[in-house]
């Protein structure tokens, strides 16, 4: 008995494994999302289906982006999207490679709740994964960035902020003048971390002072972090 248990497990886990992702309807999204009001947001995303039987070529790729039974963007051109969505969000992926990223812009708070993409293939099939949609959820406050520096003769000073939006990204700005070096760092599918590094020769009037950067997001909200610098 104990054995047969076993056995149907093994045999579970083998027609699991065989069961690749490749070969299911799968949309592969983050599941949540939070994004600040007024900026906007880059949602990855990328799809599997089970291959055809049929040797068909599939050369017609529909997607659309739906909330509810709203189409909020698509790959079709001249498709009507409702007035809400029009020119707020960017058809990013390309299907042919399986890719259905969406940029949502000027994000509201009328956006908050589930999104989820469909694909239709007019040769094959057609299907929402509404399995796997991701939940946005819009924040009115926008993160200050962090602030830390370094002294080695020179200061250094350096400012970053985490973001969603790698097209249009925050931008970063200094009190000070100084040599500034700024970068974007992918951290994973969503995030994106904005570097800006600050270096300059300290005279005595910058002591006990307060240096700033502030952060200014799409749609204008900013934040500001200081510190003193101290002798
Ligand atoms: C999907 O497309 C976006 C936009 O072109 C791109 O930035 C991203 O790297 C692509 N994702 C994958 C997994 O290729
Ligand atoms: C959405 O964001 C607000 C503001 O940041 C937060 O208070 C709330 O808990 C979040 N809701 C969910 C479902 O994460
Ligand atoms: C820097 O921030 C401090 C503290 O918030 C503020 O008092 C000061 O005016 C700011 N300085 C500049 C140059 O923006």
């Amino acid at each position: 008995m104990a054995l047969k248990l076993w056995l149907s497990f093994l045999l579970l886990q083998v027609t699991h494994g065989v069961q690749s992702p490749r070969g299911q309807w799968t949309a592969n999204i983050p599941t949540k999302i939070t994004v600040l009001q007024g900026s906007c947001v880059v949602i990855p995303c990328t799809f599997t289906f089970p291959m055809p039987t049929s040797k068909k070529i599939l050369n017609r790729w529909i997607g659309f982006w739906k909330k509810g039974n709203k189409v909020v963007s698509t790959n079709i051109p001249k498709w009507k999207i409702p007035k809400e969505y029009k020119k707020r969000t960017q058809f990013l992926g390309d299907l042919t490679s399986r890719n259905c990223t969406m940029l949502l812009d000027g994000v509201r708070m009328t956006d908050v709740g589930s999104f989820y993409f469909r694909i239709e293939m007019p040769q094959y099939k057609r299907y929402s994964y509404i399995q796997n949609p991701v939940t946005i959820n819009v924040t009115r406050n926008p993160q200050p960035p962090s602030l830390s520096v370094k002294r080695d003769g020179k200061v250094i000073a350096t400012c970053s902020v985490t973001h969603s939006c790698p097209s249009i990204p925050p931008q970063l700005s200094w009190s000070r003048s100084g040599i500034v070096i700024s970068h974007i760092k992918k951290l994973n599918q969503l995030k994106w971390k904005t570097v800006s590094t600050l270096i300059f020769q300290p005279l005595p009037a910058d002591f006990n002072k307060p240096l700033n950067c502030t952060v200014k997001y799409r749609g204008g909200k900013q934040a500001k972090s200081s510190t003193i610098l101290k002798i």
